[in-house]
């Protein structure tokens, strides 16, 4: 069979998808129909199974006749627990399905509507469900990085004391959650719930939670089911060892095995997605007291892996045949409390040998010279229409080594040439479409997401123009 894979990572797991190809013929382990009372044959149905003792759960997804199948290739035999995902409802039963070698288990799948419809819905549907403006809702794309919307639809707070939540997020380290927090140090704040519209959005914040009342007063709106091809996937879900763990970066190196950044701990991540097995690496730690955790993970063309150390203010180079780390300090003259390096780009250092690093403390753009251990500053990058400073958050290098700064306060891309130090922006029609990441392809062009525009971007530097895609589901 063949399978198209994916990675992407959430908290405490790593996820890969297949995609099935339409005539699949493969031997099934596992099949039935997918019912309620309420739809005889149910299509778009997640349906999961877990073998006992495993950290690997495997899901498929019913079709138009309610049908779903799991490829023998994925199951061994053994116990398994069923789960389903479908909003509205919760599964009846079977709870168990037992899987034999050489033969189909079939097992009829009966769902019966959830009595808890608010805890099922996800981000964008919370969006959706929320009265007022998109500008209104854009503002809390800035609060679900470290907990998803249900803290703030849950909670009772006035606008007054949502004025004092912002405060308390804005000292949290990027890479934290509710079970596992960490403060910043000193004077080193970030940018959440400030400038001249932080009062107008604890108002808002305040007129669509508990405050004014014990439940909300708008309908909760929720995304339709995945129909026709879209249901012909397979997605494989390994657990992590603790639940703290946040894989942040996902790489796949040339024999297949999987490497992910640690967001709030001290550690490189490996896992063997043959076995699911997982290793840890430990970082050592070079700015003692400071939040600890990694970004950006890239490998260089030999294949080393270098990951952003965030406030740990310097870059680290893992050798895989010896297993050791060699770290890169950022200049202790240019460190605040601020000092941020989370973003950087090994990628193309064969070319002029420099690796590409950011701070994130006034968006500064930085040169390592590995060999020599030399640093070099290029400073903040403004846009020329108006002075205004790039926010940058992510900087992928070209194949030539050039390098891409994407403009998360804005929809700007700048450039700036690795040989003449050349600086031009480039930008999208869609208004405050704030790129992040990117990744530049095979024809040297450059890939990003639009997480204000919910879209796509594309810059071919031969054309010096961006494309926009728009995404067919809004708040996706
Ligand atoms: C950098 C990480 C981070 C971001 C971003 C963040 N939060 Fe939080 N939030 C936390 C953590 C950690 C907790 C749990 C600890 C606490 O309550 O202080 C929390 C808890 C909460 C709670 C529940 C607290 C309570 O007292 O019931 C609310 C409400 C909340 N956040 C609102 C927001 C809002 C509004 C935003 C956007 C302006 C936001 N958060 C952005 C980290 C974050």
């Amino acid at each position: 069979m063949q399978l198209r894979s994916i990675l992407l990572a959430f908290t405490a797991g790593v996820i890969t998808f297949g995609v099935l190809p339409a005539q699949a013929q493969a031997p099934i382990a596992l099949t039935g129909q997918v019912s309620s009372a309420a739809e005889a044959v149910m299509e778009g149905v997640v349906v999961s199974a877990k073998r006992e003792g495993s950290t690997v759960t495997v899901s498929v997804v019913s079709d138009d006749k309610g049908k779903f199948s799991f490829p023998a290739s994925k199951l061994e035999p053994g116990r398994y627990t069923l789960s389903i995902r479908a909003i509205g409802y919760e599964l009846e039963g079977p709870k168990t399905a037992d899987v034999a070698a050489g033969a189909a288990t079939s097992a009829d799948v009966k769902l019966r509507p959830t009595r808890n419809l608010p805890k099922q819905l996800n981000n964008a549907e919370w969006l959706a469900s929320f009265p007022g403006t998109d500008n209104q809702k854009k503002a809390l794309l800035n609060c679900i990085s470290c907990h998803n919307l249900d803290r703030i639809v849950n909670s009772a707070y006035s606008a007054d004391e949502f004025m004092q939540v912002f405060d308390r997020m804005t000292g949290y380290y990027p890479g934290s959650t509710p079970q596992h927090p960490q403060r910043l140090i000193g004077d080193a704040r970030r940018n959440l719930g400030q400038g001249p519209g932080v009062k107008a959005m604890a108002e808002y914040l305040a007129s669509i939670n508990l405050s004014k009342d014990e439940s909300w007063n708008y309908p909760l709106k929720t995304l339709p089911r995945p129909t026709g091809r879209a249901t012909r996937v397979v997605v494989t879900e390994y657990d992590l060892p603790r639940k703290q763990i946040q894989p942040h970066d996902v790489v796949v190196d040339s024999d297949g095995i999987i490497w992910f950044s640690h967001f709030g701990e001290q550690f490189l991540g490996k896992m063997d997605p043959k076995t699911g097995k997982v290793s840890e690496y430990p970082i050592p730690v070079i700015k003692a007291g400071f939040p600890i955790g990694t970004l950006d993970l890239k490998t260089d063309q030999a294949g080393n892996l270098w990951v952003g150390m965030m406030y740990q203010s310097g870059v680290a180079r893992f050798d895989k045949k010896t297993e050791t780390f060699k770290v890169w300090s950022i200049p202790k003259e240019w460190q605040t409390d601020a000092a941020q390096s989370g973003h950087l780009d090994p990628s193309a250092t064969h070319v002029d040998g420099k690796v590409w690093v950011k701070n994130s403390d006034r968006s500064q753009i930085l040169r390592l010279d590995p060999e020599t251990g030399q640093w070099e500053n290029l400073g903040s990058f403004s846009d020329p229409a108006n002075g205004k400073r790039l926010g940058v958050y992510g900087i992928p290098a070209d194949r030539d080594n050039n390098l891409y700064l994407l403009d998360f306060s804005s929809s700007n891309v700048g450039r700036i040439d690795a040989k003449t130090g050349q600086f031009t922006i480039y930008r999208g029609a869609i208004r405050e479409s704030r790129p992040r990441r990117g990744a530049v392809d095979e024809q040297n062009r450059l890939w990003f997401a639009e997480y204000g525009g919910n879209a796509i971007g594309m810059l071919d530097p031969k054309v010096g123009k961006v494309q926009e895609w728009v995404l067919p589901t809004a708040w996706a």
